[in-house]
């Protein structure tokens, strides 16, 4: 069987093109590396001892898709190209919408005319807005989102969704992610921000390598246990191997599938702050600074659903992601450069 990973040199899908080879499966990977770099693969290709095929494709390049599926015999994609930044997305919107949305719409235009129609999708817990109350099950409504980025993940759910329920043939499995961190155990691939890291886990090992000076709390006055927001952070390799578990399903069954991957448990910015400390083995300075606008207290999720219909489950804790993450990061102080 053969998967098109559509942004796969990137953090995530770098990961889930290893777990993909490990598990037998031939992968295509289309990437424009506006945020990544080749390298990923090519260290992917070290971890497994197996071979990909790159293509430097655009996912809104009509006639490059169009050769990508004459030429290789896709059975499944796996969508992981888009732009990611909150904040990016605020100040150039249209951007994020032509990327994200014009770019998933080309795409599934070009995988209906080529006869795919089996999609897995990265979505977000974004889409569950500010109004839901943790633990996140799929079957809550979808909230208002806060920035065109979240914006982007909740109308390109909507898309695929519509897109099954004109064409039973199609089989879409959205997967919404929580907070992924860790990298590989070997060290060789994580996640490597280009400027100043937006999240917490990246900023944390930038001031732990001596790059940023301390890290900003964002508010301790939520109603959390210790004031800082709370979140579901899953190991990135956890996350990598729930893609498997949703190609296999989508390969197996048609239908539109929704499904959470968190762990179930929640951790404070302290927590994961203290954890941090014990991979590095020193202190990492912080401050308490204002609340970050649009955060909210405490984001989880209920991961029952992807137990039950998957059979997956998270098994890596958080000091194990930041093991993971630290070691990546001292192994590799300026990303893959
Ligand atoms: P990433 O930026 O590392 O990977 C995305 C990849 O897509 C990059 O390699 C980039 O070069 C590529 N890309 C972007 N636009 C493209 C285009 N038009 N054509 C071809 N390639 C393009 O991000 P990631 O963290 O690996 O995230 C992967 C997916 O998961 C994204 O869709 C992201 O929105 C989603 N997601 C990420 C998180 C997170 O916290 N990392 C959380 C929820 C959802
Ligand atoms: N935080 C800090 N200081 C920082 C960065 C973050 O205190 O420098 C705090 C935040 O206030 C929050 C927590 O750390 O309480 C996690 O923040 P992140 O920015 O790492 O993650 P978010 O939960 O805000 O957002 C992530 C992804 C989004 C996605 C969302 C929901 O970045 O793309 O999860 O899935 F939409």
């Amino acid at each position: 069987m053969s998967v098109l990973v559509t942004g796969g040199a990137g953090f995530i899908g770098s990961h889930t093109c290893v777990e993909l080879l490990n598990a037998g499966y031939d992968i295509v990977v289309i990437d424009n590396l506006c945020n990544s770099k080749q390298e990923s693969l090519n260290r992917v290709e070290k971890i497994t001892g197996k071979k990909l095929k790159f293509i430097e494709c655009d996912i809104r390049d009509r006639a490059g898709l169009d050769k990508v599926f004459a030429e290789n015999n896709i059975d499944a994609v796996i969508h992981f190209a888009g732009l990611k930044a909150v904040g990016e997305s605020c100040v150039k919107p249209l951007e994020y919408y032509e990327n994200n949305i014009g770019g998933t719409v080309i795409l599934c235009e070009a995988m209906r005319d080529a006869g795919v129609k089996k999609i897995v999708f990265s979505s977000s817990a974004t889409v569950y807005g500010e109004k839901n109350v943790s633990p996140l099950r799929e079957d809550m409504p979808e909230g208002q989102t806060t920035n065109p980025y979240g914006t982007t993940k909740l109308y390109i759910e909507r898309i695929l969704k519509d897109t099954y329920a004109a064409d039973n043939d199609w089989s879409v499995c959205l997967l919404r992610y929580f907070n992924p961190i860790g990298a590989h155990k070997s060290g060789t691939i994580g996640e490597d921000p280009k400027g100043i890291p937006n999240n917490l886990a990246p900023y944390i090992l930038q001031v732990a390598i001596g790059k940023r000076d301390h890290l900003s709390v964002f508010g301790d006055d939520y109603d959390t246990p210790d004031g800082t927001g709370v979140r579901d952070y899953i190991h990135v390799v956890d996350l990598a191997l729930g893609h498997v578990c949703a190609v296999k399903k989508i390969l197996g069954e048609k239908g539109c599938f929704t499904y959470n991957l968190g762990t179930g448990i929640g951790y404070s910015v302290m927590d994961v702050l203290h954890s941090f400390e014990k991979a590095c083995g020193k202190p990492i300075k912080y401050e308490i600074a204002p609340r970050r606008p649009g955060d909210i207290a405490t984001c989880y999720s209920d991961p029952s659903k992807a137990k039950a219909e998957l059979g997956w489950v998270a098994e890596r804790g958080l000091d194990e992601m930041c093991e993971d993450s630290w070691r990546w990061q001292s192994m590799n102080p300026d990303g893959y450069c």
